[in-house]
């Protein structure tokens, strides 16, 4: 059976051109305990909740780095753990499609699109989201789980 673009947005994922638009369950970290690897699903990247962190974007590159940053864009303030983990490793927003570098938390490239795209305006975006970066976190892969990094 194929998944329609229906079943993807129930999930939480992207549906084709469109950002998420249903909330996307957000799962509970058990203390550094974080997520199973199995769980990331094909976007790559689930929220998380920690008690120390709030919620967290995390997930693993296709290169088989995992990451743990904030969750927040500094666009105009999108979920990315909602979004998607690029080819290339990058965190894509789901909403303008801006990608973070999941190692240092800079945003690599700004917004995409008609309008958010204008290259001047993507440019200033991305000098001031670099600013203020996503916080990042250290984390490792454990028995399959990505877990916070102990003391981190
Ligand atoms: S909200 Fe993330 S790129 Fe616009």
């Amino acid at each position: 059976m194929t998944a329609s673009p229906d079943d993807s947005a129930a999930a939480g994922g992207h549906t084709g051109w469109l950002p998420p638009v249903l909330p996307a369950d957000v799962i509970e970290a058990r203390g550094d305990h974080l997520v199973d690897v199995a769980a990331l699903g094909a976007r790559g990247v689930v929220e998380v909740h920690t008690a120390e962190h709030g919620i967290l974007a995390v997930g693993m590159t296709p290169q088989g780095v995992p990451f743990a940053v904030g969750d927040v864009c500094r666009h105009q303030f999108a979920r990315l753990g909602r979004g998607r983990v690029t080819d290339d490793g990058c965190l894509e927003c789901p909403w303008h499609r801006a990608h973070f570098d999941v190692e240092d938390g800079t945003m690599r490239s700004g917004p995409k699109g008609l309008l958010f795209g204008i290259a001047p305006y993507s440019k200033a975006v991305r000098a001031v989201a670099n600013r203020f970066t996503l916080s990042t976190h250290p984390v490792e892969v454990v028995d399959g789980a990505i877990r916070l990094t102990s003391g981190s």
